[in-house]
């Protein structure tokens, strides 16, 4: 059995979809703080199996506890997503994100300690690699200061697992995802973000939905192209499929890179703002009505993978594309929301 910590979220769910059709047992531990109960119900249509549930806090310790009394002996993994992501959140309210996201994960390892569970995938993040100096980034590529407390406990997460597996038996890995998009081909999952995104995507099928009236393009004069930032963006899907890789990887115990190894999880190839709103009109002939604003703080110019790590030792290869994503984000929206055209 596989627990799966955030997955009721939006990569959890998709990841738990492909563990239950690669025929893994699936029991999610998920607080509900991002996330709604219904989402089991669509991975039950999606799969015809109902994976397991309890709702709990990672952080609160006692609770955890109590959840691993019950399931802890049947488990033999554990894929931890559960975290809050807003950056922006987390520069107004630091200790929230501290608290949330490293008590939950010394909380998790001290259980996974508990029941000899020894082996876990964590989602980092391409954030910690901050602005590179050489792009595409290899897992070689420094990472740097982290620009926000979100960002921060990656890192710290990171360093945390490294310790643990340096003195215990736990084999780990990190997968270092850029930037997730897209939706499950049946629509019955997404991305859902509470209030308004601050991810491009689910602003532009927003937009679209006519739930916001146009899209700000953050800033078109930075050193690319078309002045517009450059992001990894990886289908959702895709990057689920990732998760089994990397469990697979860690039941034939193969490790090139120790006992805790890190992957960059993208395409390999950087998409302008610019290039994503033509796209989104290729793939579903909406147009995206947007104003050039100002710049956001804390926004890399460029950033995109390099994949061939994975690609070799992962063997997982990202083989959809931003047109796909870009269409499966908006037949999600248009569900969601009851659209019909
Ligand atoms: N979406 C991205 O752009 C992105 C990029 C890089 C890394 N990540 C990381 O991937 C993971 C999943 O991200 P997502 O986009 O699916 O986010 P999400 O918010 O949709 O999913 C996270 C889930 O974790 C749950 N959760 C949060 N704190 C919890 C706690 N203390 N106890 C129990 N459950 C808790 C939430 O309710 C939610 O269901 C996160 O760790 C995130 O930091 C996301």
């Amino acid at each position: 059995m596989v627990i799966v910590t955030g997955g009721t979220g939006y990569i959890g769910s998709h990841t738990v979809v492909e563990l239950i059709n690669a025929g893994k047992s699936v029991v999610i531990l998920d607080d509900l703080s991002n996330s709604r109960i219904e989402v089991i119900d669509a991975i039950e249509e999606i799969t015809g199996t109902r994976p397991l549930f309890h709702r709990v806090d990672l952080a609160d310790a006692e609770a955890l506890k109590n959840v691993f009394d019950k399931i802890g002996e049947k488990a033999e993994a554990v894929v931890h997503f559960a975290a809050k992501k807003a950056v922006g959140e987390s520069v107004e309210k630091p200790l929230l994100y501290y608290r949330n996201n490293l008590f939950g994960l010394v909380n998790l390892l001290e259980e996974m300690q508990r029941f000899s569970i020894e082996k876990l995938v964590f989602s980092s993040s391409c954030t910690v690699y901050g602005q590179p100096s050489v792009i595409p980034v290899t897992e070689e590529t420094p990472r740097q200061k982290a620009e926000s407390p979100y960002g921060n406990t990656k890192s710290i997460a990171e360093d945390i697992i490294s310790d643990c597996c340096k003195v215990s038996p736990l084999k780990a890995i990190s997968l270092r995802y850029f930037n997730p998009i897209g939706a499950h081909a049946s629509a019955k999952i997404g991305e859902l973000p509470v209030g308004t995104p601050t991810n491009l995507v689910p602003y532009v099928t927003q937009t679209a939905a006519g739930v916001r009236q146009e899209l700000t393009v953050h800033g078109d004069d930075y050193p690319t192209e078309d002045g517009t930032c450059i992001r990894d963006y990886i289908h959702v899907v895709d990057l689920a499929k990732a998760h089994l890789k990397a469990l697979e990887r860690l039941d034939k115990e193969v490790s090139v890179g120790g006992n805790h190894e890190f992957f960059n999880v993208g395409t390999g190839k950087g998409s302008s703002v610019m290039e994503v709103i033509e796209t989104f009109k290729a793939a579903t002939g909406v147009n995206i009505p947007y104003k050039i604003g100002e710049r956001r703080p804390g926004d890399v110019t460029e950033i995109y993978a390099d994949t061939s790590f994975a690609e070799k030792e992962l063997c997982w290869k990202a083989e959809l594309n931003l047109k796909d994503a870009l269409g499966s984000s908006w037949n999600w929206e248009k569900n969601y929301r009851n659209i019909k055209a």
